[in-house]
């Protein structure tokens, strides 16, 4: 059995998708969860795009142990530069470089003859090679460039230094069967291929990055490239969760494991959820809420005869667990530390009275409590934590409201903001939500248009938590917000002043 190598970039790709950025703590909190999953390469960003994606990097490095850390750079010196500083204090650094090597990209973007384009990726390999021994070169739009400039470029790069060679499919386009004999055309004609690492990086503009990776992977790959959820520029890169569980389950024909803690997967693509504000869907493979869902009777009574019947992969794999009727009203603090525990999350002891007091309230207002109302509560409090420093920021204290059809809704809300309360009467909106909107609107002084609203339930009962996702736009900039709560009006207020609070901290 092979080990391949999983290297995330949920931190860099998967932050390219819109709406999905993370501020620094989210990140460092997505970093150590990629970690504890067991990726052996954490992607942390590109550092030379901005001060923040280079703080990101550096920080991430700072903390992480047990994987790889790699930021991203063009072959520019001043971006390896960057790359480097930023990876300084790593306990393991790589510098991954790339350069487009398609006809394409050579004459329309770069303009670059091939022996240039050539020069270009062996110059940006050599240079870091003078900072960092763990070097990655990836030749962008692999899949649509000549396989001979291919071997040619593979080749030159590996003899200039390059530890790991990387062959994208930059636009989703290739084919299974054309990735497999791509990766066995470079293993039979590049003489010096033995001394790198291939990888491939597939995105999933039409569906089969999964598919192509795993191909790679038959073919001779020793790396694969993925994010949590399949995030990632456009359609998302191949997911982590469903490439990993590939191999696992079908170890018979990939002959190749990883080293991912898979119990971990479950957890992680939670909480790359909550942060990016990205749901994942409900029939989403491995790690959807419906992936181990029976419904039709046939499927239940052969469930209960025997689970393989209709499950390929044991839920508990994955970190599914039961969901079950867990506390309620009398359970103590360590009950809900254990079950906490149980789910994931290792909550410090103030994050815990927060955590117990916030349950506490829900058991006074929601008889059953469930798992997924006590991992809203914790991601509530990962919100929280992260948007709304007590000093700066909007909170909810409460509404009044009128509604009656063909009437315009009058409400009065109370908003607290540092120790000040500040109140709001007004007329107006389409709806509840909509005149609380807009007194929001009135109380921050705030021109916001809404451009995305969801709200979900939690569990399943009639008392089960709303749990609301909001994308507001100020000036071209998006903000996204989530808040939870038995009432709607209530969660979608929070998560209105959680994207407000996400917008005030960013100016
Ligand atoms: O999709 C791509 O080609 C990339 C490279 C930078 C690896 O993201
Ligand atoms: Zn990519």
């Amino acid at each position: 059995m092979r080990t391949i190598k999983i290297f995330d970039t949920t931190l860099r790709d998967g932050e390219q998708s819109p709406g999905a950025s993370m501020n620094l703590s989210e990140k460092l909190e997505v970093a150590n969860a990629l970690a504890e999953l067991g990726v052996d390469v954490i992607e942390a960003g590109f550092a030379i795009v901005s001060p923040g994606d280079f703080e990101s990097v550096r920080e991430v490095a700072r903390t992480v142990k047990g994987s790889s850390v790699c930021s991203l750079a063009r072959c520019v010196t001043k971006d390896i530069d960057a790359a480097a500083d930023a990876l300084n204090d790593a306990e393991q650094p790589r510098i991954h470089v790339f350069l487009a090597t398609s006809p394409i990209h050579r004459e329309y973007k770069l303009r670059m003859t091939p022996e240039r384009n050539i020069e270009a990726a062996v110059e940006a390999v050599q240079y870091a090679r003078k900072f960092c021994n763990d070097v990655e070169f990836s030749a962008e739009d692999s899949t649509r460039t000549e396989i001979d400039h291919l071997c040619r470029v593979v080749e030159a790069v590996i003899d200039a230094g390059a530890t790991t060679v990387n062959i994208p499919d930059t636009v989703g386009y290739a084919t299974p069967n054309e990735m497999y004999q791509r990766i066995r055309d470079l293993l039979e004609r590049v003489p010096n291929i033995d001394r790198a690492v291939i990888s491939v990086h597939n995105h999933d503009d039409l569906g089969m990055a999964v598919a192509t990776s795993l191909a790679a992977v038959r073919a001779g790959a020793g790396q694969v490239e993925c994010t949590i959820n399949g995030l990632g520029e456009r359609a998302g890169n191949c997911s982590l969760e469903e490439v990993v569980m590939g191999l696992k389950t079908r170890s018979d024909v990939y002959n190749a494991g990883t080293r991912i803690v898979t119990q971990r997967l479950v957890p992680t693509s939670r909480l790359v959820a909550t942060v990016t504000g990205l749901k994942v869907p409900r029939n989403k493979a491995i790690v959807g809420q419906n992936a181990f869902a029976h419904e039709s009777g046939i499927h239940q009574d052969g469930m209960l005869k025997n689970p393989t019947t209709y499950e390929i992969m044991v839920p508990a794999d994955v970190g599914f667990q039961k969901t079950d009727l867990v506390l309620g009203k009398h359970s103590g603090r360590a009950a809900l530390a254990d079950r906490a525990k149980t789910l994931g999350y290792e909550l410090d002891p103030k994050q815990l009275v927060h955590i117990f007091e916030e349950f506490k309230k829900l058991a006074d207002r929601k008889k059953n409590i469930y798992d997924d109302d006590i991992r809203a509560l914790i991601e509530q409090q990962i919100h929280e934590k992260k948007d709304k420093p007590e000093e700066i920021g909007w909170s909810f204290v409460s509404y009044d409201l009128r509604c009656r059809t063909g009437k315009e809704p009058h409400v009065i809300l109370k908003l607290r903001y540092g120790n000040s309360e500040y109140a709001k009467e007004t007329s107006g909106g389409d709806g509840p939500i909509d005149a609380i909107f807009l007194a929001i609107r009135e109380l921050t002084e705030k021109d916001i248009s809404i451009k995305e609203y969801t709200v979900q339930s939690v569990t399943d009962g009639e008392d089960a938590q709303g749990e609301v996702a909001i994308l507001i736009n100020q000036s071209g900039e998006i903000f996204r917000g989530h808040g939870v709560s038995t009432d709607t009006i209530e969660a979608s207020t929070i998560a209105m002043l959680n994207a407000v609070n996400r917008m005030l901290q960013k100016q």
